[in-house]
């Protein structure tokens, strides 16, 4: 027999649990977009705006320096020393050691769950969600159980008891974001208290996604918590105000939101320093560093950053505020303005098939928002949009749903 005549082999597939992931609807709805020629896009989690120049001139600085080669795993020192002062001052002591450099927020989710779980592992994750955070762990092999907010009239709460009860002993991971994308929840500091005094009982590890920790729009006073040393006014309660910097808990964070660099992809980890020289076999494996010049100007942001982040979350409430107030304009909207990240969640007249509103919206006129069933099951009935843009194309924005809702007769 000669080689031609060996028979083929089937067609080839990727492993069950790759196959098995979902794909983005937020993707889906986009797509559906092409072709029309004039849309309003409020799906993706980014500003209009571009990065600000100082942290785009330390970058072209540091190309222009030569700085084009590979980084140490964890990143360069003078930045991880820069991350390390930055978290002290929100959240209280942290050295280099705990700091791990990563490219941008959602590799930093992979790194975690990577140091921490393998196949059948149990993971329990807070919904609606990012897509990300659920699926990530399901490319590893682990199991993942959600604990969906409840929505009233208070907006999202956790029901604490209910997320204890799902953190069984045989737990390995709870992952949790908060702010919260897509509904804006922030979690309490009483809360995190409860959820870390108990993740401590049993071993499990939380690793915390806090991207969003810096759009934060509760009144600082309101939040005020002297018995917290580290707590900063500036962010969102963080679990790093509460643990040691050398338990079973990790941060995940990313200079995307805070500096507007989503297309940097840069971001950090902060972790035990135990677990630091298998992250640095990971980060290997996976990219081998962040880019030279990109965490050059890292440390730009991160020390020349403050007042711009300050500067944005005035202004990010301000859109908010204006776009809670004209979609409260638009009948059978319901919407309430959230404590943090940058979108609004809200449910409207056709959004029980979320995703197929948000199609039709797109190629209908053209408004392009997400669908909440992208978030996970609880997010059905509820549609998202990011308001990190200026007011006037918010305002066209309402207008298209207005018209919508008008040509269907649902207006
Ligand atoms: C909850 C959450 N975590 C992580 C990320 C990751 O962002 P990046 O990879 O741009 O740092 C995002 C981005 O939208 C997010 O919404």
């Amino acid at each position: 027999m000669s080689e031609s005549d060996l028979p083929v082999p089937p067609i080839p597939n990727a492993r069950d649990a790759v196959r098995g992931l979902r794909p983005s609807q937020i993707r889906e709805v986009a797509n559906a977009g092409f072709g029309v020629a004039d849309v309003l896009p409020f799906w993706f989690g980014e500003s209009d705006r571009v990065t600000p120049a100082f942290i785009r001139d330390a970058a072209s600085a540091a190309l222009a320096a030569g700085a084009t080669f590979y980084t140490h795993n964890l990143g360069i020192a003078p930045l991880r020393v820069a991350l390390a002062d930055y978290v002290s001052a929100l959240h209280g002591t942290t050295s280099p050691d705990h700091i791990a450099v990563t490219s941008a927020g959602v590799n930093a989710l992979m790194l975690a769950a990577q140091l921490v779980v393998g196949a059948g592992d149990r993971v329990v994750a807070v919904t609606p969600l990012w897509p990300n955070l659920v699926e990530i762990p399901k490319i590893l092999g682990a199991h993942v159980e959600t604990v969906a907010l409840d929505y009233g009239e208070r907006g999202w709460q956790l029901d604490l008891e209910q997320l204890l009860a799902a953190l069984t002993p045989d737990t390995k991971m709870l992952l949790i974001n908060s702010p919260n994308n897509p509904t804006g929840w922030v979690m309490s500091r009483d809360e995190q208290r409860a959820v870390l005094a108990h993740c401590r009982r049993h071993g499990i590890w939380i690793v915390a996604d806090e991207v969003y920790e810096r759009l934060y729009y509760a009144d600082a006073t309101a939040d005020a918590d002297s018995g917290t040393p580290g707590a900063d006014s500036r962010t969102a309660p963080s679990f790093l105000d509460l643990a040691t910097r050398d338990e079973r808990v990790i941060c995940v964070n990313s200079f995307s939101k805070a500096w507007l660099m989503t297309g940097w992809r840069l971001g950090w980890l902060v972790a035990p320093a135990a677990l630091m020289d298998d992250l640095g076999k990971l980060v290997e494996y996976n990219t081998s560093c962040a880019p030279a010049f990109v965490q050059q100007a890292g440390i730009a942001a991160v020390q020349q950053g403050e007042r711009f982040t300050r500067e944005l979350v005035l202004d990010l409430r301000a859109s908010r505020d204006h776009l809670v107030d004209a979609l409260s304009t638009v009948p059978g909207v319901d919407v309430k303005a959230p404590p943090g990240a940058m979108y609004l969640f809200f449910s409207m007249p056709g959004a029980s098939r979320s995703l197929e509103l948000c199609k039709a919206l797109v190629r209908e006129v053209g408004l392009g928002v997400a669908p909440g069933s992208a978030f996970g099951r609880e997010g059905e009935g509820f549609v998202r949009w990011c308001y990190a843009c200026d007011t006037a194309r918010l305002d066209a924005g309402v207008e298209r749903l207005k018209r919508f809702l008008a040509q269907r007769g649902t207006h």
